[in-house]
C-alpha cells in the first residue's frame, strides 16, 4: 500500500493508494463512529456494493447505504435532501459517519452532506473513477449544481481519509479513463516537467490501464494534490491553478449541455486551449503546445473545442466562471511546461485561441 498524507489547517488525513482496498475500508472508520452511512449510486453498489457491505462487518456500528441516482444531472438539491432524510430518518448523531462511494458527483454530494448535517460531521471517500482518484477526492471541495450554474452551492470540508481501490478502475468506461488522465497530466503541466514527460512516455500503457503505471500516476497526482491543497486550503491564491483548462473547458460543457463531453474530455480540450492562449500572453513556445495538444489526443480526449455558437457565446459562458472577478475572466497560463499563473488575458488573444481551436459552426 502507498500513502499520502494531506495536511492541511482543518486537519491533516491519509490517503491510501491500493489494489484490493475495499477489503479494508474499516480501517478509516474511527472507534467512536455511531453509524456509517454509505452513499453510492446503482452502478457502483451493484459492482461493488457487497465487497463494502463485507469489508464494514468489521465496525461495531450500524450500517446504512443510501443510493442517489446515477449521473451529473443528478448532483443536485434534490439528491442533497435524500441523504440528509436518510440521516434525519434514523436520528444520526454528530459521531456518524458518511461514506462516499462513487466518483466525483457522489464525492462532492456525500461530502457536502457531512459538512452541513449537524453543521459537519466526518467523511471518508472512496473514489471509483479515475478522475475521482487523482483530483476529486483529495482536498475537500465538496458541492451540488443549481440549475443557474455548476458546483455553486457548496462548502469546504475535508475527508477524515481517501481509500483508493485501483483495481475498481478496470470496470470503468474507456472514456471515464480518457477524462481522469487529462486531471493527471494536467498536474504536469502546472507543477512538474519531467511528470508530464513521463505521461508522454506511459501515454499508451495508461490507456491500457496498466495497473503498476495507473498506480503510479495516482499516487503522484495525490502528491501535487496534497501539495497545493496543503499551501492553499480555500483557493485564496496558489489552488486556482489546479483549474488549469477549466475556463475553457466548463464552457464546453455549460455550452453544449452537462453530459455530452466529460467533465474531464472537456478539461482535456481545455488543456489545449489554454496551451494556445499561453503562447499568444506569456510566452510558452509553439512546440511545446503541439507537446500538450499532442498528448491530450493520446489519452483519448477531444482536441478540437466545439464552435458553441460563435464567439460571443464562448465569453457569456466563460463570464459564468467562478474565478471571474468583477466580470472579468481570468485563466490560469503556463509561461513554460511545469509552471503556472492566473491572470485576466487580452481579448484579442482569447479570440485568436477560440478561432484556432473551435470547429467551425
Ligand atoms: P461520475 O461520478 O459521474 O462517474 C462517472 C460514471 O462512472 C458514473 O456513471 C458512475 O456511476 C460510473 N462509475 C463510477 N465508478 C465506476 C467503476 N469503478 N466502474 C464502472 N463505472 C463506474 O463522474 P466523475 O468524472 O468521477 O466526477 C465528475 C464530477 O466530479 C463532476 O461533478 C465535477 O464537478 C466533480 N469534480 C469535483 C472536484 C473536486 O475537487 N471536488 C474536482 C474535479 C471534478
Ligand atoms: N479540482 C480543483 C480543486 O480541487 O481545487
Amino acid at each position: 500500500m502507498q500513502s499520502v498524507i494531506v495536511q492541511t489547517p482543518s486537519g491533516d488525513y491519509p490517503i491510501h493508494i491500493e489494489a484490493g482496498a475495499l477489503g479494508s475500508i474499516a480501517r478509516s472508520i474511527p472507534d467512536n463512529a455511531s453509524a456509517v452511512i454509505v452513499v453510492t449510486n446503482p452502478t457502483i453498489d451493484a459492482l461493488y456494493g457487497e465487497t463494502v457491505r463485507q469489508s464494514l462487518q468489521a465496525v461495531s456500528c450500524p450500517v446504512q447505504f443510501v443510493s442517489l441516482p446515477d449521473g451529473e444531472a443528478h448532483k443536485s438539491f434534490d439528491s442533497l435532501s435524500q441523504i440528509l432524510d436518510a440521516l434525519l430518518a434514523k436520528q444520526r448523531d454528530r459521531r456518524a459517519v458518511i461514506v462516499a462511494l462513487g466518483g466525483g458527483v457522489i464525492g462532492d454530494m456525500a461530502g457536502f452532506a457531512a459538512a452541513i448535517y449537524m453543521r459537519g460531521i466526518r467523511f471518508v471517500q472512496i473514489p471509483t473513477t479515475l478522475l475521482a482518484q487523482v483530483d476529486s477526492s483529495v482536498g475537500g471541495k465538496t458541492a451540488v449544481n443549481h440549475p443557474l450554474g455548476k458546483n455553486m452551492i457548496g462548502a469546504f470540508h475535508q475527508p477524515i481519509a481517501v481509500e483508493i481501490d485501483t483495481n475498481v478502475l478496470q470496470t470503468l468506461p474507456q472514456r471515464e479513463i480518457s477524462a481522469g488522465l487529462a486531471e493527471v497530466i494536467k498536474y504536469g503541466l502546472i507543477l512538474d516537467e519531467p511528470f508530464f514527460a513521463w505521461c508522454e512516455a506511459n501515454a499508451q500503457a495508461l490507456m491500457n490501464r496498466d495497473p503498476e503505471y495507473l498506480s503510479q500516476a495516482i499516487e503522484r497526482s495525490c502528491q501535487f494534490k496534497a501539495q497545493v491543497v496543503g499551501a492553499d486550503e480555500r483557493e485564496s491564491g496558489l489552488r486556482a491553478i489546479l483549474n488549469l483548462g477549466h475556463t475553457f473547458g466548463h464552457a464546453i460543457e455549460a455550452g453544449l449541455g452537462y453530459g455530452q463531453w466529460l467533465h474531464g474530455e472537456a478539461v482535456g480540450c481545455g488543456l489545449i486551449m489554454a496551451a494556445e492562449l499561453s503562447h499568444r500572453v506569456c510566452g510558452l513556445e509553439m512546440a511545446q503546445v503541439e507537446r500538450v495538444r499532442a498528448l491530450v489526443g493520446a489519452i483519448g480526449c477531444p482536441v478540437r473545442a466545439p464552435a458553441l455558437g460563435g464567439a460571443d457565446h464562448w465569453f457569456d459562458l466563460m463570464r459564468g466562471d467562478k474565478k471571474a472577478q468583477a466580470g472579468e475572466i481570468q485563466f490560469v497560463l503556463m509561461p513554460r511546461i511545469g509552471e503556472a499563473i492566473v491572470r485576466a488575458a487580452p481579448e484579442t488573444a482569447v479570440r485568436e485561441v477560440l478561432a484556432v481551436c473551435c470547429e467551425s459552426d
